[in-house]
């Protein structure tokens, strides 16, 4: 079987209770998450090997297996446990841990199955750290219609109007692609959009239209710990085409400045202050992360039960 040349074949996941390289996970093609994409994920954000806001991932999680019907397979600690594991069995110092739940293998046939386990595969990747110039320049996005379903409050992996929207602003170059329904701002393919007019930040309103990202909460506690006014507010397209700045948060992307829209400027075409001064603040909050979300203060007691026969 081909193993994609620019991922490490070494690193270790984690898939239904035992620890293995990536080359070597194997998933049935009946899963449901291959045949449906019926599952949930989660991208949780890891510098210096602690986990960050993992936390409110965690409890997103949670949100989005009940939603979907299914039952949460690990109590909080030990996905905790989980976590620090992989963290702790990867290389990097910075890393993303990728959890996905899908639910499970059976027959093919929508309603869901009795009696059948979830899959449980996490995996690690390198933080995709963006480089200095870029964060100084700020990004390119482009807009476009909103076609997705309208759970987009779940974050689940069927994420083909996600991958198709994303595809847009790939192919000429640019970093994202913000989407608008019906008029009305909701997020873009895989961050959340932020606005500045007449100096207040805005943020769509939290609904079923799209993900709560865990930076949401996050950047409104930044914003009044820096004095920025922000409210929440549905956003017409018209205002994000005039805002003062335009910004984009998520796990990969922390806070970034878009200074493109449709190839015109926003504003002078630079990083202004509002979206600077919340990436400083964002750099801050990082250095807080508690001792007790680093890789290894807690895996000991899941070892046993979680490590390899062979391991
Ligand atoms: N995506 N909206 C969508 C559609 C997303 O996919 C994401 C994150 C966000 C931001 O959420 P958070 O702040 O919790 O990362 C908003 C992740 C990073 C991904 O799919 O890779």
């Amino acid at each position: 079987m081909s193993f994609p040349s620019d991922l490490s074949a070494e690193s270790v996941c984690y898939l239904n209770g035992t620890f293995q390289p990536l080359s070597q996970c194997r998933v049935s093609v009946l899963d449901r998450g291959f045949i449906f994409g019926d599952g949930v994920y989660e991208v949780i954000p890891a510098y210096g090997r602690r986990v960050f806001q993992v936390d409110a991932h965690l409890a997103r999680l949670a949100r989005s297996l009940n939603a979907v019907e299914m039952t949460n397979p690990c109590s909080k600690e030990d996905w905790l446990a989980l976590v620090q594991e992989v963290l702790a069995r990867n290389a990097e110092d910075d890393q993303c841990i990728y959890i996905q739940v899908t639910r499970g293998v059976a027959r093919r046939d929508h309603a869901f199955p009795r009696g059948v386990e979830p899959t449980v595969f996490m995996m690690s990747f390198p933080f995709p750290h963006i480089p200095a110039d870029k964060r100084a320049s700020g990004v390119a996005c482009i807009t476009a219609p909103d076609l997705r379903w309208r759970n987009g409050h779940i974050k689940s992996t069927a994420l083909l109007g996600n991958v198709l929207a994303r595809q847009l602003s790939a192919e000429i170059g640019a970093a994202e692609t913000i989407l608008i329904r019906d008029g009305w701002l909701t997020e873009a393919s895989a961050s959340n959009v932020w606005v500045v007019r007449n100096g207040r930040l805005c943020a769509p309103l939290r609904d079923h239209d799209k993900l709560e990202g865990i930076r949401v909460s996050l950047l409104e506690e930044l914003a009044s710990e820096v004095g920025i006014n922000m409210e929440f507010r549905p956003i017409a397209e018209w205002e994000l085409r005039c805002a003062e700045e335009i910004m984009l948060t998520s796990a990969t992307k922390e806070v970034i400045s878009v200074t493109t829209l449709d190839g015109k400027n926003v504003s002078e075409g630079r990083p202004g202050p509002v979206s600077q001064s919340l990436y400083a603040a964002y750099q801050d909050a990082k250095k807080r992360i508690g001792p007790d979300n680093c890789a290894g203060q807690h895996a000991d007691p899941l070892k046993k039960r979680y490590r390899p026969k062979n391991a």
